[in-house]
């Protein structure tokens, strides 16, 4: 069998994960995209429609105290520790539909075809659908699995969106209690490990021709928030010298920050993907402006460095434009590795599946980077096409999901504890 191809036998649960991705996709805020974000109207439709494929697949389901989707199938007795599945469900602006949901209703899936067996394993199987991994309404990414691992800060929730609403009230408007978010909190003994299968969103896995991989670790990542503030002014009357143009000076540490990582070649990246300039007229000298920076590297020391190297030149162009600068860090994120024991499993799954295991690096970040603060961390990566991702065209082929629920199928089936594992 060529590697990709799926078997007959499985089309089916690939066929039922294909349907519902596009199902999950027609949710968005906006008519001629797809975007999602947290404690929107369309969080809670979608949050809805998981929940029914869940109770479908004979999961007992609920929504939790920051508004993640969470299914249970028992194990052979009740109340035994679970294997925990999962991916987000949220997404970015003008998103593609398999980010996050491909892992999540591929595990829902797994579970249906479990329980249509009636299937009962010496654990239980939990899936959680993370309500906030993007970080795109509120600058703080990964809320509902910092959530479950106990992590959550209660200081972000009087952060605000762009439209100036704080979290705390669009939580309440969705019907959480902004002062009990610590109720949606696991516990490292209710879990055996987390496991999530999700789009590779690189070009690795094509350029090998395999449809599935083993991750070996999910690089860290650090989020700034920039503001410069200068003079705005008239547009025709203040010559250039005497300018205090934030926008400019904005553009100018864009440019340095391109140039920081473009001459970098051991894989540092660096992207500024919001600015906002004020007041925003044609006529009128930019006086504010603020912008967002994303900076991640194979490893923390190199990321460390490059963050404090950008750090530096933003200041020394602040200072010599003589433009006001506040700078914020609204996300820090340390490179998690896979557990051994669980890269170890995931690998048994693809070549019993018939596939060659080869491993790679995630250079996005997951819910496994919140979730290592509780549970064991393995990931299973789907192939998607021509390495397109947080974009429109991101696109999974049925072969592929196919391949990536059987793997995530016979991983279930044949999964070991631990201390089990070891022995
Ligand atoms: C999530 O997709 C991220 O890597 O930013
Ligand atoms: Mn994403
Ligand atoms: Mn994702």
């Amino acid at each position: 069998m060529e590697a990709g191809s799926a078997g007959p036998e499985n089309a089916s649960l690939g066929g039922e994960v294909v349907g519902r991705i596009n199902q999950l996709a027609a949710i968005s805020e906006t008519s001629q995209d797809l975007t999602r974000t947290f404690l929107t109207r369309e969080h809670r439709a979608a949050a809805e429609l998981i929940l029914t494929w869940m109770r479908s697949a004979g999961m007992a389901a609920h929504l939790d105290a920051i508004g993640n989707v969470c299914g249970r199938h028992e194990g052979d007795r009740p109340n035994l520790p679970c294997l925990m599945l999962g991916s987000h469900y949220d997404t970015v602006r003008d998103a593609g539909k398999w980010d996050g949901p491909l892992g999540l209703i591929t595990a829902i899936s797994c579970v249906g075809d479990l329980a249509r067996r009636g299937r009962r394993l010496p654990f239980a199987i939990e899936v959680t659908g993370f309500a906030d991994e993007e970080g795109i309404r509120f600058a703080s990414t990964l809320l509902g699995s910092r959530a479950v691992a106990g992590t959550f800060e209660e200081s972000v929730v009087g952060t605000k969106d762009r439209a100036g609403i704080p979290m705390r009230e669009a939580l309440v408007e969705f019907g959480l209690d902004p002062d009990h978010i610590g109720a949606a909190a696991r516990t490292r003994r209710e879990l055996h490990a987390y496991i999530e299968l999700h789009i590779e969103q690189g070009p690795v896995l094509e350029a090998q021709n395999l449809p599935v991989g083993v991750v070996t670790a999910i690089a860290g990542a650090t989020r700034l928030v920039a503001r410069l503030t200068g003079m705005a002014g008239h547009a025709g009357t203040v010559p250039m010298r005497l300018r205090q143009d934030a926008l400019a000076g904005g553009a100018e540490c864009i440019g340095a920050i391109e140039e920081s990582c473009r001459t970098d070649d051991s894989g540092l990246v660096g992207t500024v993907g919001y600015i906002h300039a004020l007041p925003g007229a044609a006529n009128v000298i930019p006086g504010q402006v603020s912008f967002t920076i994303d900076v991640r590297a194979p490893t923390d020391a190199h990321r460390k460095r490059a963050v404090a190297d950008i750090v530096r030149q933003i200041e020394n162009i602040a200072k010599r434009r003589e433009l006001s600068l506040q700078l914020d860090v609204t996300h820090e994120n340390r490179t998690v590795p896979c557990a051994p024991w669980l890269k170890q499993q995931v690998a048994a799954a693809i070549s019993g599946e018939g596939f060659p295991v080869f491993e790679l690096p995630s250079g996005a970040g997951h819910d496994g980077m919140a979730m290592i603060d509780i549970a064991d961390v393995g990931m299973v990566f789907v192939r998607c096409r021509g390495g397109i991702s947080h974009h429109p065209d991101e696109h999974v082929e049925l072969a592929d999901v196919d391949a990536g629920a059987r793997v995530l199928l016979r991983l279930i089936e044949n999964f070991r504890p631990r201390d089990e594992a070891r022995r």
